[in-house]
């Protein structure tokens, strides 16, 4: 038997014996991929990266309401339209999970509650879904043989700086909730890795995501849609705060590489662009990409906020071979060039 492996699909050549003929016959393995909590805006852009590259693909999603779930549908049937399964289920049921889980190779587990602010009034329903989400897919993945998993971390776990850039072994003191929950989903998963050898688990630590599509909740979305319409940015701090804002094109890099790379098994990475920016600096680059005056207001610094963020990605350049290459600035025009493409689409 001869076994070759392009653009992510087995190719087996298997040798038949039919009386005194022989036969070759060329099989082609698809490998497929579960993405839980693929419908969301890292998950939609994963997912086309891994459809792009041959892999039978299927998004595993609550289509929770957290925010508009308008959005992930579009993001699922877009994805649908490309050759996607779209499942909808809870990563808080087992049975749901145990049933698409079966014959996958690879499993991406973005799905979360997230929001950082969105935890300080709801903590139990972000441990709830993280940690114990976290938990039910990882044990039903041990149950159904997947060897290889990447798991979606957050920067969120290191809290506020000791030192910048931020690598892997810098203190974890988050100061939100949703902090918590990720750096139990984190421990969680290093515990699976510990107590099942043959499972391969890697963790991509997100420094903060930008581009198209981006969730509704986040500082470029609000920014971004506020000023096109004219209507007043609340900022909190002084917007001297800094955060290493990262591509959605550099970040799914990330975890494809997470998920391919042979030799790396059982690692964390910081993922972020290498730069930091200031909230003030965003705000002029967002005047400048929408061509309009802003309208800020400065309220008090919420503290379940980090102040500074920059990721040290030393180590997914060596180990993954990680090479961010968009910027904040290709982010912000790809986020207003999507949203009027939305606007059109909903209007
Ligand atoms: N976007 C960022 O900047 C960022 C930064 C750090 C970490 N992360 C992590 O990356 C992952 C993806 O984030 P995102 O920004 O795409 O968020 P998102 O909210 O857009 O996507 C998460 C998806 O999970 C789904 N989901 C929620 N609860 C579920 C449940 N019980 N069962 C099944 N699906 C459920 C949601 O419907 C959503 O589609 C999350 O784990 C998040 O914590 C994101």
């Amino acid at each position: 038997m001869f076994v070759i492996l392009i653009n992510n699909k087995f190719f087996i050549l298997v040798k038949i014996q039919l009386f005194n003929a022989i036969y070759f016959r060329i099989v082609i393995i698809v490998q497929k991929v579960i993405i839980t909590g693929g419908a969301g805006f890292i998950g939609y852009h994963l997912s086309k990266l891994l459809l792009d590259k041959g892999f039978e693909v299927e998004i595993f999603d609550n289509f929770s309401n957290y925010y508009s779930s308008k959005i992930k549908w579009l993001n699922a049937s877009e994805m649908k339209n490309k050759g996607a399964t779209i499942t909808k289920g809870s990563i808080l049921n087992k049975n749901e999970l145990s049933n698409s889980f079966e014959n996958a190779d690879l499993l991406f587990h973005l799905a979360a509650q997230p929001g950082v602010r969105y935890s300080t009034i709801n903590p139990s329903i972000a441990l709830r879904i993280n940690v114990e989400g976290t938990a039910n897919v990882l044990s039903v993945a041990k149950d159904k043989k997947i060897k290889r998993i990447v798991v979606a971390g957050s920067s969120s776990v290191f809290g506020n700086k000791e030192y910048l850039p931020i690598d892997e072994n810098h203190p974890k003191n988050p100061v939100s909730y949703y902090g918590v929950s990720k750096l139990a989903a984190e421990k969680i998963s290093k515990v699976t890795s510990h107590l099942y050898e043959n499972m391969e688990i890697n963790i991509i630590r997100p420094f903060t995501v930008v581009g198209a599509r981006q969730r509704p909740d986040m500082g470029l979305n609000i920014f971004t849609t506020k000023a096109l319409n004219n209507e007043k940015i609340t900022i909190y701090g002084n917007g001297e705060q800094t955060r290493d804002w990262t591509h959605i094109e550099n970040m799914i890099s990330a975890f494809y590489l997470a998920a391919i790379k042979e030799n790396v098994i059982g690692e964390d990475f910081n993922v972020g662009s290498g730069f930091r920016t200031s909230v003030n600096d965003l705000l002029k680059l967002i005047s400048k990409y929408t061509g309009k005056e802003l309208k800020i207001e400065y309220v008090e610094f919420d503290k379940a906020d980090v102040n500074d963020t920059l990721a040290d990605i030393s180590k997914a350049k060596n180990l993954l071979g990680y090479k961010p290459i968009k910027s904040l600035e290709n982010a912000i025009q790809e986020f207003i060039d999507d949203y009027f493409l939305l606007k059109e689409k909903f209007t």
